[in-house]
């Protein structure tokens, strides 16, 4: 393939990026978004304070132009996100117990339910544990509703959108050797014990030199398809340039190709000018919309497969 997109293709899986509403307006951007990707996941429009600002009142005009761009384009969709910590909205930060378990259900039933049919994967619970060695849950009203909010979540998502695949995604779980990949771990084995219905794990993979791509990353990604998921890289970017970083990427394009149920990709925004973190070039395209040494990689990785 000449095409991120259509090179993941040949072998049956998605290449995807985030993409942010307010720059489909931009005529580089979304040239490169067309031409490239298959899959999109909105940086910030389907967030919880997106969509629901006031409590019970949905607002997905910002959510829609995204969706509405991918269908047309023939691309898919990543929902992100619904249960989590961050991003929410002033009045669910104010809430806790029965009440914010509660309106955290209503939001997952609405949102899940308005694009039923439309959705490929749903992150459906975001970063939910600790960094750190303790492996523990991370601490927020949401985990102080209970421990069994994250499968509660997943059920109300699944009663309301039977046919898109539900994701538990997370940061810093690369390495397999630290806890909170371990805690991870043991959280999808018990839900695939017990029934829970989850079908995929998302690896965010923001890497950068406080969190280097780790050479156990394959050892990783199957171990969690070993539990019966599908494994999916949903927001990856590596800070660095030149060399070094193309062949970051490849490692990481590598280590997908090598899992069976590694079946998608997606870089965390189009040009380095688009990323998150405000200095770096973490990204595969320059802020001029060039293919940078790290797009060649990628590409040339997904067409040895
Ligand atoms: O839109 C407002 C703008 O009106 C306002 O003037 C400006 C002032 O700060 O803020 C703008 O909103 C910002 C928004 O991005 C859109 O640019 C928020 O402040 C800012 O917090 C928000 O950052 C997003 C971040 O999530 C928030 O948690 C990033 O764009 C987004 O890339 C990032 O994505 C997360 C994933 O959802 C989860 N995994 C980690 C990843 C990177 O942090």
């Amino acid at each position: 393939g000449t095409t991120l997109g259509a090179s993941a293709a040949e072998s049956g899986r998605y290449f995807g990026t985030a993409v942010a509403a307010n720059k489909l307006s931009d005529s580089t951007y979304v040239g490169i978004l067309n031409r490239e990707f298959k899959m999109v996941t909105a940086e910030n429009e389907m967030k919880i304070d997106a969509l629901e600002p006031t409590q019970g009142q949905f607002t997905y005009t910002n959510a829609d132009r995204i969706v509405n761009h991918a269908v047309g384009q023939g691309m898919r969709v990543r929902g992100h996100t619904l249960a989590w910590h961050s991003q929410q909205p002033t009045w669910m930060q104010n809430m806790s117990g029965t009440a914010l378990r509660n309106a955290m259900l209503n939001h997952v039933t609405k949102v899940a339910t308005y694009y039923r049919g439309k959705i490929h994967s749903w992150d459906v619970v975001n970063e939910a544990f600790q960094d750190g060695t303790s492996g523990a849950r991370r601490d927020s009203n949401l985990q102080r509703t209970g421990n069994d909010w994250i499968e509660a979540a997943f059920r109300a998502a699944r009663a309301a959108d039977s046919s898109a695949k539900l994701c538990y995604n997370d940061y810093n779980t690369d390495n397999w050797s630290h806890a909170k990949t371990q805690a991870v771990y043991r959280m999808v084995q018990d839900f695939k014990a017990r029934g829970v219905p989850i079908d995929c794990v998302g690896f965010q993979a923001h890497f950068n030199s406080g969190n280097p791509v780790p050479s156990n990353y394959h050892t990783t990604l199957q171990n969690f398809a070993a539990l019966g998921v599908d494994v999916q890289i949903t927001e990856l970017d590596i800070e660095g340039s030149g060399s070094s970083q193309a062949q970051q990427y490849q490692g990481i394009v590598q280590a997908c190709l090598a899992v069976t149920r590694c079946n998608g990709i997606t870089v965390w925004g189009i040009r380095d000018s688009d990323s998150w973190r405000a200095s770096g070039t973490p990204l595969l395209f320059d802020s001029s919309g060039n293919k940078k040494a790290a797009y060649t990689s990628v590409l040339n990785a997904l067409n040895a497969a």
